[in-house]
């Protein structure tokens, strides 16, 4: 009885040991409310995602951010940061979680956790008006940008040969919008990106560029946390309720119109 005992503890300690050391033990949601804070990371050029007014980040992942805290009852902090450094800030413990319309991969998965879906997209071409690139297996031999460390990035490069694509040149991009100066520069054929964003920014150049009808890839968009993170099943029962209580749809209309 009393070595079962003590073995029990034994093993129970080396769970516990295993799992700090893996980072995943803590409750995350416990020391977030301890902090007052909740560190949310973005790339915030990603409208109506996320993107500035002023020094403000808004838009859609902003305001479900701002659920998220208010949720816990702690304060938002919002880092605008490259695209490619969400999942380092969150796998070093700098972040508490990354919404950036950040679609969910295998490859992701690997180092974050994401939590349920939240929204549908997919990768679209846009190209100046008089292109005559009209379809996706038209951006073959041409220069593409795409923003750097994306989905769109992945397809175009097409590292792994999953697709038919093979263009001559990709150009990658730390913001979308930077891409799209370069398209209407005429520095570039074409740009490989999310729908809505692309969207977004055909709008704002409306002489110069077109969107093509091809949806290129089918992503959904998740948050991610750091692995093991218990803030993971307190997001999933918010975005429930949020999707239950016709919050989330409110938030979605307000910056998208279709
Ligand atoms: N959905 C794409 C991906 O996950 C692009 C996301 C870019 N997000 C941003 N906030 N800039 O790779």
């Amino acid at each position: 009885m009393k070595t079962k005992k003590l073995l029990s503890l034994v093993l129970a300690g080396t769970l516990a040991l295993s799992l700090t050391a893996c980072g995943g033990s803590d409750d995350a949601v416990a020391s977030i409310k301890k902090k007052g804070t909740i560190t949310m990371v973005t790339n915030a050029s990603f409208e109506p995602f996320e993107y500035k007014d002023g020094d403000t980040v808004i838009g859609i992942d902003a305001e479900i951010g701002q659920a998220i805290a208010d949720d816990l009852g702690v304060k938002l902090e919002i880092q605008d940061i490259d695209f490619n450094s969400c999942i380092p800030s969150l796998t070093s413990g700098k972040a508490d979680f990354c919404a950036a319309g950040m679609s969910v991969t295998e490859e992701r998965k690997k180092n974050v956790d994401f939590t349920d879906t939240y929204f549908d997209a997919s990768q679209m071409i846009l190209v100046g008006s008089d292109s005559t690139i009209a379809g996706g297996s038209d951006i073959n031999d041409k220069t593409v940008g795409v923003q750097q460390g994306t989905t769109g990035d992945t397809y175009v490069t097409n590292e792994d040969g999953s697709n038919d694509v093979k263009v001559k040149e990709v150009k990658r991009y730390t913001k979308l919008t930077d891409a799209v100066s370069d398209l209407t520069a005429g520095r570039i054929d074409a740009v490989v990106g999310d729908n809505f964003p692309l969207k977004k920014l055909q709008a704002n150049n409306p002489e110069t560029t077109k969107l093509l009808d091809d949806a290129l890839t089918t992503e959904t968009y998740a948050i991610a946390v750091p692995k093991g993170s218990n803030l993971k099943d307190e997001i999933n029962s918010l975005l429930k309720k949020m999707q239950g209580d016709g919050s989330l749809e409110e938030i979605f209309s307000k910056y998208i119109s279709e």
